[in-house]
Order: structure tokens, then C-alpha cells, then sequence
């Protein structure tokens, strides 16, 4: 049994860290806030089960070496002294990170390179450089602030919101860990109801249906951690097992709806993908036509269409729904849209959440309807 306890850092998209943090918190773990995520520690099990479970994160960095640097030559020595081979492939390509903040060793380029001279030292090899955004290239993140080096190697592989599931999406998908985040950050109960009465490609429902069925969100997919040579297959597959058999069977009522038939479609077809298929009541419908379903109460967390999509008609669409959510009294909303659109359409509720989405800064509103 390895019995190592690593130090690791769950990235989180900024604005969204406290949720990650509170996620790590339900997962049994004390984290520690940071700009861009939580750092916390514990064994080879932990690592698993936070790529496994966590909903909100981006990837999951095991630090592997932390020092203090002023000079190139002491980057490569103390580099070299972690023991790499344990996560390093010689044969796969590597991809390289580095940012520099307030040290004497300020270029980041330069940084990179004696990093990756002290791994090749270390492995006795030189290993092939991967672009930016190649698939299965193994990532080590570097970070030099205030004269420390801390070099953390990627554990996840593939970003952590790509589930496997969308196999389609529309022009404006949300990530799977923002559908997440704002689900989280909507109290919802996971019993109640829950709609999205402008749904696209499905991804807020099907994030409440793996939640409310209590279905891990790595379940179905590969992580960088499998190709390490400290890789514990029976570990790895006991909690992939337990995750399977621990499933609820929550079944609230969850609906999405979008007025474009092809969004449709793809929302079925994504929602077949996660193993979910027939969980989820999708329709073609103006959302002003959606209906309350289900009991007096429920929650309604929805992304609206923004910014040039809107002056094809879609602003007149979201005025209309909004006159008809008096049907929907004791309902809790949450939309998410560029802030000045929802301070305007939705004074009443309060700002929960603010973060970057597809390089548009993007406000979550939500209150009690
Ligand atoms: C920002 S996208 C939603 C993206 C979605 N969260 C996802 O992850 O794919 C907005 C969606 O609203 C739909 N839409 C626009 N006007 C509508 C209306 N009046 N009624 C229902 N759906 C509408 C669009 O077809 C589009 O799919």
C-alpha cells in the first residue's frame, strides 16, 4: 500500500473557488482557499477521489517539488532531486506552464526550461515537447512567486468538465463545471424540482441529474493519473465500484427546454451519453410556455442567451418568459448572464456568483420568485 501523503491543489475557475473548496470540505478534506482553487493534502486514495468527484474544479495538481529559487542552476539541481520517474513517461510528449510574480527569476521561458532540464536529468532522457492543447500530453504547472518554485505535475489529463458526455453542443455552452457551481450555489435540494427553461445542449439538467442520482462525475472517463507508474489499479477500481453501488435514486422532477429543436436533440443525445437517458424531460418550447411541474415548490437555474444572439428576437423571448414567471410563485431562480443584462432584467434578486465565461464576465442572480 502507498502510503505517501501528497500535497495537491484542486484549480478551480476564478470566482468559483469557494464552491470547490466547500466540495472538497463534503468529500471529508480541510482545504485552504487560494486564488485559482484549494490546496490540500492526504493519500493516493484522496487523489482518485477528488478527480472522481469533484464537480466544480478544472484539474487536480500533485505538488511535487516546492523550494526556494534565485538562480537557474539551483532550479535544475533541486528539480532534479524529486523523484519524476514515478509520473513522467519518457516516451509520452511534455507540456510545460510556467508563470513568474514578484522574483528574482522573472522570465518564465527561461524558467521552463531548467525545469525541464532537471526532470530530463532526473530520467536521464530527453523528452519530446508537446504544443499547447495536445491530447494526452503530461502537463507540469510551474509557479515562481516571491522567489519560490513550485513545480506541480497535472493529475486530471483532459479538463475536468469534460465529462465524456457532450458529444454536441449549441454556440454557447456552459462548462459542465459552471452548470455545476451554479447548481450548488442555488441551495437546490436535489429532491424538488428543477428546470431550465433555455437549456441548449442540456448541460445544467443533466449536471442536476448526475447530482441528484448521486453518479460520479469521472466515472466515464480517463485521467492522466492511470499512465503514472505509482498508478494503484485495484485502489482506482474499488472506488469506481463503490461509487457505482453508492448511487441515489433521487427522482425529482428535471426538465430543459429550448425553443430550437436541434438544441433539443442534442440535449437528449447528451443526456443518453451520461447514462441517464429517459431522467430528464427535454422539450421543444418557448420558454414562456414552460410550465411549474411537480409541487408548489422548485428551482429554475438557467443561462440565458446574451450578447450579439439577442437582436435576433431572443431579448423579446426573455422579456415574455419573464412576464409569465408569476406562475412560478415560491420557485427559486438563478440565471446567469453579463451583469449589466441582469441588474437591468432582475433587480430583485441578489448577485451570487461572478466569473468568466467564454471570455464574457458572466453574473450568477438568484432570489426566491
Ligand atoms: C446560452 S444558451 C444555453 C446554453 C446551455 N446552458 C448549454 O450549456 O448548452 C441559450 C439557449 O436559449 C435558447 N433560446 C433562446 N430564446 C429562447 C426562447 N424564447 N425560449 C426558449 N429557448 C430560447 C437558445 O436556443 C439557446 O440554446
Amino acid at each position: 500500500m502507498n502510503t505517501t501523503v501528497f500535497k495537491m491543489f484542486a484549480a478551480a475557475q476564478p470566482g468559483i473557488e469557494a464552491v470547490t473548496a466547500w466540495e472538497l470540505v463534503r468529500l471529508g478534506v480541510t482545504p485552504r482557499m487560494l486564488p485559482g482553487g484549494a490546496e490540500f493534502s492526504g493519500p493516493l486514495s484522496l487523489l482518485y477521489r477528488t478527480n472522481l468527484w469533484l464537480r466544480t474544479a478544472s484539474r487536480i495538481l500533485v505538488r511535487v517539488a516546492e523550494f526556494k529559487a534565485l538562480g537557474f542552476k539551483e532550479v535544475v539541481e533541486k528539480v532534479a532531486r524529486r523523484p519524476w520517474e514515478l509520473y513522467i513517461d519518457p516516451v509520452k510528449p511534455l507540456q510545460l506552464r510556467c508563470t513568474c510574480r514578484k522574483s528574482r527569476l522573472y522570465h518564465s521561458g527561461a524558467v521552463a526550461e531548467r525545469v525541464r532540464a532537471g526532470i530530463e536529468k532526473r530520467l536521464g532522457t530527453q523528452l519530446q515537447d508537446a504544443k499547447e492543447g495536445v491530447q494526452d500530453a503530461q502537463m507540469v504547472i510551474v509557479r515562481v512567486a516571491r522567489n519560490v518554485c513550485t513545480v506541480s505535475i497535472d493529475s486530471s489529463g483532459r479538463h475536468l468538465h469534460k465529462r465524456g458526455y457532450r458529444k454536441q453542443a449549441g454556440p454557447a455552452p456552459l462548462r459542465e463545471n459552471l452548470a455545476a457551481a451554479l447548481l450548488f450555489i442555488s441551495g437546490w435540494d436535489e429532491e424538488s424540482p428543477l428546470m431550465d427553461p433555455f437549456c441548449g445542449s442540456g448541460t445544467i439538467p443533466i449536471e442536476a441529474a448526475l447530482l441528484a442520482t448521486g453518479t460520479a462525475p469521472g466515472a466515464r472517463r480517463p485521467f492522466s493519473f492511470q499512465g503514472w507508474r505509482n498508478f494503484d489499479k485495484e485502489l482506482w477500481e474499488s472506488l469506481l465500484a463503490q461509487a457505482r453501488t453508492g448511487e441515489a435514486h433521487h427522482r425529482p422532477s428535471i426538465s430543459g427546454s429550448d425553443a430550437d429543436l436541434e438544441m433539443v436533440k442534442i440535449a437528449k443525445a447528451n443526456c443518453a451519453a451520461a447514462g441517464i437517458e429517459g431522467r430528464i424531460d427535454f422539450r421543444c418550447l418557448d420558454a414562456s410556455a414552460a410550465m411549474p411541474t411537480g409541487g408548489k415548490r422548485g428551482w429554475i437555474v438557467t443561462n440565458l442567451p446574451y450578447g450579439a444572439r439577442l437582436q435576433d428576437g431572443e431579448g423579446d423571448g426573455i422579456r415574455r418568459w419573464i412576464k409569465g414567471l408569476r406562475r412560478f410563485d415560491g420557485w427559486w431562480l438563478t440565471v446567469l448572464c453579463p451583469k449589466r443584462m441582469g441588474r437591468r432584467l432582475f433587480p430583485r434578486l441578489r448577485p451570487l456568483v461572478r466569473f468568466s465565461n467564454g471570455g464574457i464576465e458572466v453574473e450568477a442572480r438568484g432570489g426566491w420568485l
